[in-house]
């Protein structure tokens, strides 16, 4: 058995025992065996290694874990950004655009998009990433979309119900009824999760919740997107339903965060449906930024995700997602790493990731700084020296 030391760590966010709500540890090092963390403390009662990384002084953190990502499409909307950053809004209209250039591509051109978005994400210090179907909207591409993203993640999202398809622009019921009958049939081999897009101009509340009720039913895991346009009964929705994450939360009511604060216990323990917030959308459609502050105050669970697509959020990096979190919406860096990372992974209910602690998987990030806190203070800049997945470097 092949074990590896990463030492010399000038500091080390754990997300568990140590300084502060990331856990912090000065001058450490972490044992690595078998693509676990076995072992953390100082480097001078380090156990024998067969192998020694030195992390140079440098800051290492758990790898980001961006629970919200659409890579299963073709085309971009470069033209669409364009028009919004000259003064057109965004209302999801878009989204049917890239369903027509999805349907037209060929498996192997989705397959170079996912891999090429998945890459990306991974230099950027991105070790698990969440991929959503939503781009097909046909029995068959949905299915191949998730076929296609399982080649990727172990998080794969079926969101049939991201639109209603222009050729069921008039009979919304019969969609419904496609994407709980033979699309989740189809979809359910390949996805944990079911999601949907609960929005004026996409689906209501009382056709989320029969979509997600089915996929419940069908052993899936739900997520949902709500209130990201306008307020709504979505984020109650998904709180009712035990949903791992309702992602956006842009325009909250009060009961909205009582019900999310609600369900967050304050000893850890328990079911917590997290609020997924993803400053990326905001920044790119030049929309107000969600109430992070409200949220963190209120006590709730805070996750933060790229929502990586060619609409919304063109973007597969989490370090711009921390910077906008704390320039823009007033997360302390600690509150946007904690987010990025082990938020991400309550998110996706998985307590093997977000964290450097014994038994965790070794999912690792060496900065090119000091100090987690220049993610937000060096925005823009490449500081992700070393990404280590399952204890190798991918
Ligand atoms: O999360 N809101 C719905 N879906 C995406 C946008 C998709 C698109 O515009 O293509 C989102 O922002
Ligand atoms: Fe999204």
């Amino acid at each position: 058995m092949s074990s590896l030391l990463v030492d010399n760590i000038g500091e080390l966010v754990t997300n568990g025992a140590g300084e502060g709500p990331l856990g912090i540890r000065r001058d450490a090092a972490v044992l690595v065996e078998e693509g676990r963390v076995v072992w953390v403390g100082p480097p001078a009662y380090a156990p024998a290694a067969d192998r020694r990384l030195d992390a140079g002084g440098a800051a290492v953190l758990p790898g980001f874990v961006d629970s919200h990502a659409h890579l299963v499409f073709a085309g971009d909307r470069a033209a669409e950004f364009a028009a919004r950053m000259a003064g057109q809004p965004y209302t999801g209209g878009g989204i049917r655009t890239t369903v027509g250039a999805t349907r037209a591509a060929t498996d192997n051109e989705l397959r170079a998009t996912v891999r090429r978005l998945r890459g990306e994400a991974l230099r950027q210090g991105t070790t698990t990433m969440e991929i959503k179907s939503g781009y097909g909207l046909t029995v068959a591409d949905e299915a191949r979309s998730l076929r296609i993203a399982a080649e990727s993640s172990t998080e794969t999202t079926f969101l049939g119900a991201h639109v209603v398809p222009a050729e069921y622009a008039d009979r919304p019921d019969d969609y419904v009824s496609l994407v709980c009958g033979p699309m989740l049939a189809a979809a359910t081999p390949y996805a944990k999760w079911v999601d949907v897009f609960c929005e004026r101009g996409a689906f209501d509340v009382d056709h989320a919740r029969a979509i997600l009720a089915c996929g419940q039913a069908a052993g899936l895991g739900v997520r949902i997107h709500a209130n990201q346009l306008g307020p709504g009964a979505g984020v109650r929705l998904g709180v009712e339903l035990d949903a791992a994450s309702v992602d956006h939360c842009t325009h909250l009511s009060d009961a909205d965060v009582d019900a999310l604060a609600g369900t967050a216990h304050s000893d850890g323990s328990g079911t917590r449906t997290v609020a997924t917030l993803l400053p990326g959308a905001e920044f790119s459609t030049r929309s107000p930024y969600p109430d992070a502050r409200r949220l963190l105050d209120a006590g709730v669970t805070v996750a933060l995700a790229t929502d990586c697509n060619p609409g919304s959020s063109y973007t597969s990096s989490m370090p711009f997602c921390v910077a906008l979190a704390v320039r823009e919406m007033r997360m302390t860096p600690a509150e946007a790493v904690w987010a990025a990372t082990a938020g991400g992974a309550r998110a996706l209910r998985r307590d093997d990731i977000g964290v450097l602690t014994p038994g965790a998987r070794a999912d690792l990030v060496v900065l090119d700084a000091p100090s987690y806190l220049h993610l937000a203070y060096r925005p823009g800049v490449p500081l992700i020296r070393q990404v280590m997945r399952n204890g190798v470097t991918p």
